[in-house]
């Protein structure tokens, strides 16, 4: 198969290179830096697996057919798909997602290419694709829900969980090409997956075929269920900080029940990333009409968290004045959700920066990755000792090793020192 993919960044990379071993992918971008770094085999973003195979394809250890273009009328003429994994951020003043990179893509396949496939795998509002399809008159388009972690992108191609494909039930074309798409997928996938055995006795990589409106629907209600379980965990820690319990013992003895389950229950200042965040308030908007209390209460709850959090750290600063430090500073260790991560859009963090600076205490910012001097108006600092000297608190989503020297410091409700 010939295929195209919009956007290289977590989706569209991740796909090109697992849809590289087995077909001839044009991957197309708007930034000349990232289509320079790919056709040098190199990652424009932090993924191990990404990173190895790339590494391995350039070595010639491992055979990828793909190559990285600014030409979108050259890379999406004569291909039988067009992936398109361009951005969707939330637009706070339209209370929807922005899909105008996903129509910009659009537009620029169908200009040259009547007749491919169109797969959107940008997270996008429920029905979205029904109306694009119906104000486009294009019927050759469906959508595939992308379950990808940040950092673990490829990693989560190879092994998926699942894959979804959403196509009107009535066109059998359709359905068709959805289904033949997720089967180039799976292929992709890593050979041990196919003899998996599932909890529900089936063998392999589930292949889901579902509605179009419905595909759309499990990204939203998926990201806003683990948003919601973050919530959980973080107030059931809210309450034992407030009340004087350990939190480390009441989520242990709540998670043996295997209902629950003993995974994903680290709090932390609040759910954050790209996708969380935006995508429940985007569940949020599709519900008008509709009666809901949980789903605006998972979308409140974050506020309330990174109020909390930054009401803590704002008593902490209180308690070192009344004990005669002059002026305490406020670090903040790392921007970034999670160890291991070279991205920070939406962290949690900001929040809680934010709050601080609303309160007039001053903030130092510790991020190695990133270049400026100033970040929220706060200073930034990329060495490490002279940080941990100058502050008299230590905020930090997630532990690091890097931080046992001034533990006494630290400020974090990363318990498990994991996820
Ligand atoms: N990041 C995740 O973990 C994740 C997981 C599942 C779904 N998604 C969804 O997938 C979509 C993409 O997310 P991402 O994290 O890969 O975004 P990203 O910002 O990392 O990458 C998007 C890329 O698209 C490029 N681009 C923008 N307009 C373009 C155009 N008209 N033509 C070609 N390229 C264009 C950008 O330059 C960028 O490189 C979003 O809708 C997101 O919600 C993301």
């Amino acid at each position: 198969m010939k295929i195209a993919v919009a956007g290289t960044g977590y989706v569209g990379l991740s796909l090109t290179v697992l849809l590289a071993q087995h077909n001839e992918v044009r991957a197309v971008d708007i930034i000349q830096s990232k289509v320079d770094k790919l056709n040098r085999f190199e990652s424009p973003i932090r993924d191990a697996e990404i990173e190895r195979f790339l590494s391995e394809a350039k070595s010639g250890k491992r055979e990828l057919h793909f190559s990285a273009t600014l030409d979108a009328d050259k890379a999406y003429a004569g291909v039988d798909y067009a992936v398109i994994a361009t951005p969707t951020n939330y637009d706070d003043a339209t209370n929807s997602f922005d899909t105008s990179s996903v129509e910009a893509a659009i537009a620029a396949v169908r200009k040259v290419n009547q007749t491919a496939w169109i797969v959107i795998k940008s997270t996008i509002p429920v029905g979205y694709t029904e109306g694009l399809k119906e104000r486009l008159g294009d019927e050759k388009i469906f959508f595939s829900p992308e379950f990808l972690r940040e950092g673990h992108a490829l990693w989560d191609n190879l092994h998926p969980s699942r894959i979804v494909v959403g196509a009107p039930k009535d066109d059998s074309e359709a359905v068709e090409a959805a289904k033949k798409f997720a089967s180039l997928l799976a292929e992709g996938a890593d050979p041990s997956e196919r003899e998996r055995k599932n909890a529900d006795g089936t063998t392999g990589i589930p292949e889901l075929v579902l509605g179009t409106t419905e595909a759309e629907a499990v990204k939203l209600f998926v990201n806003t269920y683990l948003a919601l379980r973050v919530s959980y965990f973080n107030e059931l820690d809210t309450y034992c900080e407030v009340k004087g319990l350990s939190t480390a013992d009441i989520i242990h003895g709540i998670s043996l029940d295997p209902r629950v389950g003993d995974f994903y229950n680290n709090p932390s200042f609040g759910y954050g990333g790209y996708c969380l965040p935006k995508d429940s308030k985007q569940l949020l908007a599709n519900y008008r009409g509709v009666p809901q209390d949980l789903i605006r209460a998972i979308v409140d709850a974050n506020d309330t968290r990174k109020d909390f959090i930054a009401d803590q750290v704002e008593s902490r600063i209180v308690k070192l004045v009344y004990e005669g430090v002059n002026q305490p500073v406020v670090g903040v260790y790392r921007l970034t959700m999670k160890s291991g991560s070279d991205n920070f859009r939406s962290s949690s963090i900001q929040g809680v920066i934010r709050r601080l600076r609303d309160k007039g205490i001053p903030v130092v910012v510790y991020e190695p990755t990133l270049a400026d001097d100033e970040f929220l108006g706060c200073k930034v600092t990329h060495d490490a000792a002279a940080f941990k000297d100058r502050c008299d608190v230590i905020v930090a989503n997630r532990w690091s090793d890097e931080l046992s020297d001034v533990a006494d410091k630290v400020y974090t409700r990363d318990l498990f020192r994991r996820d």
